[in-house]
């Protein structure tokens, strides 16, 4: 065995070798699959970016109709949204989400495979279910009928029309699709380590998703998006704001959206462009000026107090808020999107398998006699 080196939280560790995605924080660029993130995120459809994530490369046009085809015909097996109908609505979203997503392999013939050949047909599928599951988790809790998916709507007008139950203008869609690419694959954060954990036991990718849900949900990870918007929201300007946020950091409390594993004393690329996307929304909406200056005061305070950067979820909430989103979709929705990512890395995971099974150092007793 190797000399044993211990890293608390693995930070900087290796875990993987992938062809999926890298963030080379030296050139300031996000990798995935050999393109550059941002221009995805600038010129990609969501289902261009799925395609290349699942197949190695950007799909043809007959491909891309195909994979569009699948995710958006998606069918929710009927079990799933009875199981939902059971649930409390007090019950968290994400938890809820969780629950549905383990529910999904009812409708699988196929659920015990982890044969990547099959994981692979059956991903579009599965990336279309999930986010029909998430567009309805907030209906489905107020009693209501779960929203359908349309042929006649891309994947990202689909979805969105279906969580905010109204027609949407085009800039709408593409801010919509534009969050969603951002959220599609960002390496081996926590919930895309569970699922390799998990799928490296040769366990299906339903188990594998339902434990990345779990990680997603933690205010350190996903769950961000959402704990800024309450933050916004409880600031209403942006005096009130930077009052907040002096306050909590005075009481050395972490402030939401802010900081990164990888990126910690940089802007995360992905925040720089969903700021954009922020600006480009709220001047096609004509409203939401205040929630621009809410966010560049708190960026300029973490900057000069904390030496801190925002993360791709700061931006994304006050997006989210300005199409009319639930907040609490917002973690699902970042799920939803990262379905793909978390696929195409069960798969590879499956393709060359190697179990994880790290080791410890003990500090407990020893000797102790009965
Ligand atoms: N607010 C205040 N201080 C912070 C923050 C923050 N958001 N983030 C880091 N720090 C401080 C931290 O207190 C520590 O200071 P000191 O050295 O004085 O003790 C220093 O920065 C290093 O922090 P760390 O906890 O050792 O760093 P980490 O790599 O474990 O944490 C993080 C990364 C994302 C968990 C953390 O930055 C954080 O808690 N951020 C807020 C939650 C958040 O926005 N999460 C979304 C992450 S991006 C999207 C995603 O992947 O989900």
């Amino acid at each position: 065995m190797p000399e044993a080196i211990y890293s608390p939280g693995l930070e900087g560790v290796i875990a993987a070798e992938t062809r999926i995605s890298f963030l080379d924080t030296e050139q300031e660029e996000i990798v995935i699959r050999g393109y550059n993130l941002l221009e995805l995120i600038r010129k990609a459809s969501f289902v261009e970016v799925v395609g290349l994530l699942l197949d190695e490369r950007l799909p043809s046009a007959e491909r891309r109709a195909e994979l569009e085809r699948a995710m958006v015909e998606a069918i929710v097996p009927p079990v799933v949204y009875e199981i939902l109908r059971k649930l409390p609505a007090s019950m968290h979203a994400m938890d809820r989400l969780r629950t549905a997503v383990s529910a999904l392999a009812a409708g699988d013939s196929e659920a015990n495979s982890a044969h990547p050949e099959s994981e692979h047909r059956r991903a579009p599928r599965i990336i279309g279910q999930v986010a029909q599951i998430v567009a309805n988790l907030s209906h489905i809790a107020q009693g209501e009928k779960p929203e359908a998916f349309s042929p006649n709507y891309s994947f990202a007008e689909n979805f969105l029309r279906a969580i905010v139950r109204r027609d949407v203008s085009s800039h709408e869609t593409r801010a919509f699709e534009q969050s969603l690419i951002a959220y599609i694959e960002h390496e081996l954060p926590n919930s895309t380590f569970a699922a390799r954990v998990v799928a490296s036991t040769l366990a299906d990718a339903y188990g594998a998703l339902t434990s990345a849900v779990a990680s997603l949900k933690g205010p350190l990870h996903g769950g961000a998006n959402e704990a800024v918007m309450h933050m916004l929201l409880e600031a209403r300007t942006p005096d009130g704001l930077e009052q907040l946020m002096r306050d909590k950091l005075v009481r050395k409390e972490r402030i939401m959206g802010f900081g990164h594993r990888v990126y910690m004393r940089r802007m995360d690329p992905r925040a720089q462009l969903l700021k954009e996307v922020l600006h480009t929304l709220i001047q096609a909406k004509g409203n939401g000026y205040i929630y621009a200056d809410m966010c560049q005061r708190g960026e300029d305070i973490m900057r000069t107090e904390k030496g801190l950067y925002p993360n791709l979820d700061y931006y994304a909430a006050p997006v989210y808020y300005l199409l009319d989103i639930p907040i609490e979709l917002y973690t699902p929705i970042f799920f939803a999107a990262r379905t793909a990512g978390l696929m195409a890395h069960i798969i590879e995971q499956h393709q060359e398998n190697r179990l994880y099974r790290p080791r410890v150092i003990y500090t407990g007793p020893r000797g102790l006699k009965l």
